[in-house]
């Protein structure tokens, strides 16, 4: 069972968003798949830099909306988009400096509620603005 199941309580209505955040579940999923099978710190690497990175053009993706239309509760969200990459790059960054230690289970739900409280508490803030303004 996946670490993390999408369903339509995760949707914030708007598809191309919707997609990229399935994206972002299949990464932290495919790092858990890869932590309890034992997989190679490389291949954990690979998986943990590749969420890092997605992260960070997810929420371009996002800040670029709310630039264009106009969002007006976009400081704050970003305020917590830079939050949480800092907090991912650091995760990131301790694996890298110790990977025996750093992936465990608490780690892996860290992870989950990291990206799933942000979209459904964040996220879902923004669904009628931008949904107003035409974005699909
Ligand atoms: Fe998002
Ligand atoms: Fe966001």
């Amino acid at each position: 069972m996946p670490l993390i199941e999408w369903t339509v309580q995760l949707s914030v209505g708007i598809e191309s968003i919707d997609e990229q955040h399935k994206k972002l579940i299949n990464m932290i999923n495919a790092l858990n798949e890869a932590m309890l099978t034992g997989s190679s710190n490389e291949l954990l690497g690979k998986i943990f830099t590749g969420l890092a990175a997605y992260t960070q053009k997810h929420f371009a993706y996002e800040e670029n909306m709310f630039a264009e239309y106009g969002y007006p509760n976009s400081q704050e969200h970003k305020r917590q988009h830079n939050e949480l990459i800092a907090q991912v790059v650091e995760l990131k960054e301790k694996f890298m400096e110790n990977p025996q230690g750093t992936i465990s289970a608490d780690l892996m739900l860290f992870l989950k509620r990291w990206l799933t409280n942000h979209i459904m508490r964040t996220d879902k803030e923004y669904t009628e603005f931008l949904i107003s303004k035409g974005v699909k």
